[in-house]
């Protein structure tokens, strides 16, 4: 039986568990100041998934704009995915797909045509389930990370 979970968005009080998670199942670590910045500034885009009322994992993302001679009018909005993450005895549970279709609804909502990320090159769980979202790989970018690895920037059209 599946276990049952929701998501949501995160609370101010979801935010030191949410770094907890971050620190524990990603190399990629922010300040404090970052994840209430996140929270404080594009609050509508961060979502946690919550078990038995624990938060056992997260996705946040922010909104850019961008601009391309070839679109009408020519600023449209961009979804960027910062951070995804979910604890590893609830993996493989569908938490990571559902955070990412909650915020790809949200962004819908706000007229967000697309979405993109950065993720490892040797990260193969998070490719495979941006695929499976429906991603493609834009472009490789080197040693985008601290540790010298490089990134796939992935993105996908939302409308
Ligand atoms: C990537 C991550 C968020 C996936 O979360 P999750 O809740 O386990 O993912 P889901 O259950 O929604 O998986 C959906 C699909 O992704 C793919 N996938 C997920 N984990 C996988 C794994 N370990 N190996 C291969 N494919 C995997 C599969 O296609 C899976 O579908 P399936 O279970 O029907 O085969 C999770 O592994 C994680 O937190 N990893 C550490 C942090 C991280 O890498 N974040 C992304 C940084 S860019």
């Amino acid at each position: 039986m599946e276990a049952l979970y929701v998501i949501r968005r995160a609370k101010l009080e979801d935010v030191e568990k949410v770094m907890e998670i971050n620190k524990k199942e990603l190399p990629e670590n922010y300040s404090s100041d970052f994840f209430y910045e996140m929270l404080s500034n594009y609050g509508d885009f961060f979502f946690v998934a919550e078990l038995k009322g624990d938060i056992v994992g997260y996705v946040m993302s922010r909104v850019e704009t961008s601009f391309s001679f070839s679109s009408s009018p020519p600023f449209f909005l961009r979804g960027h995915v910062v951070s995804l993450a979910v604890s590893s005895s609830f993996r493989r549970m569908k938490i990571g797909s559902s955070l990412m279709q909650t915020t790809h609804e949200e962004m819908k909502k706000h007229g967000i045509r697309e979405v993109y990320l950065e993720v490892r090159v040797d990260n193969a769980p998070a490719i495979s389930l941006y695929k499976k979202l429906g991603y493609s790989i834009v472009k490789r970018i080197p040693y985008y990370y601290a540790d010298g690895t490089d990134a796939y920037m992935m993105s996908m059209k939302l409308f």
